[in-house]
């Protein structure tokens, strides 16, 4: 069986969203682990609910973000996953991680890359004032967002209602990523 690790920095519904999958058996692997670099983030209450281990990092403490991403490279060591997925996880992969685990590290991102890369996706697209927005799922590489694009899904809102547009672009997230987690493994 797979092993899948996620990363994750918030409320961590697209790690449940793939857990319910692997519960349903619509996803033929386990997740392993989940690395945190938050302490308050639910995503860690979530892991508990599944018994599922987790690993929170505190980048302050490490003192450089090559310690932190060590600390991270050693458990992975361990594990040895077949897939890592970034769910909003906010801080960028850097070398330490990057060089053992490149090719194995996808990412998804709340809108149609190359648009609107960062950390407000779904509000750039908006204030922009797209009619169509979208997800994307894509390899980490070392530019922030821009690795080969794996799968994307797009929809046309023509409303004004941001909260709309979020919501409905986190029901494509939960599924897209199933989707794009099937095709690699
Ligand atoms: C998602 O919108 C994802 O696309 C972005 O961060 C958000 C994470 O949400 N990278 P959640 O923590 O999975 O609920």
């Amino acid at each position: 069986m797979k092993k899948i690790v996620v990363f994750a920095s918030g409320s961590g519904s697209n790690f449940e969203a793939i857990q319910q999958a692997i519960l349903n058996k619509k996803i033929n692997a386990k997740i392993e682990l989940v690395v945190c670099d938050k302490q308050k983030a639910f995503v860690l209450q979530r892991a508990i609910n599944h018994n599922i281990e987790s690993l929170y990092v505190n980048l302050k403490k490490c003192g450089s973000k090559e310690v932190y991403e060590q600390i991270i490279v050693d458990k992975l060591d361990e594990i040895k996953p077949d897939l890592i997925c970034l769910a909003g996880y906010m801080k960028r992969i850097d070398k330490t991680i990057l060089n053992k685990y490149e090719g194995k590290i996808i990412n998804i991102h709340p809108a149609l890359l190359p648009s609107f890369k960062g950390a407000h996706g779904i509000s750039d697209a908006f204030n922009y004032g797209c009619r169509v927005f979208g997800v994307t799922v894509h390899y980490v590489n070392e530019n922030f967002d821009e690795g080969k694009i794996i799968m994307q899904r797009a929809f046309e809102y023509n409303g004004s209602d941001i909260n709309e547009v979020e919501e409905m672009i986190h029901k494509i997230e939960h599924v897209l990523y199933v989707e794009s987690i099937n095709k690699i493994i």
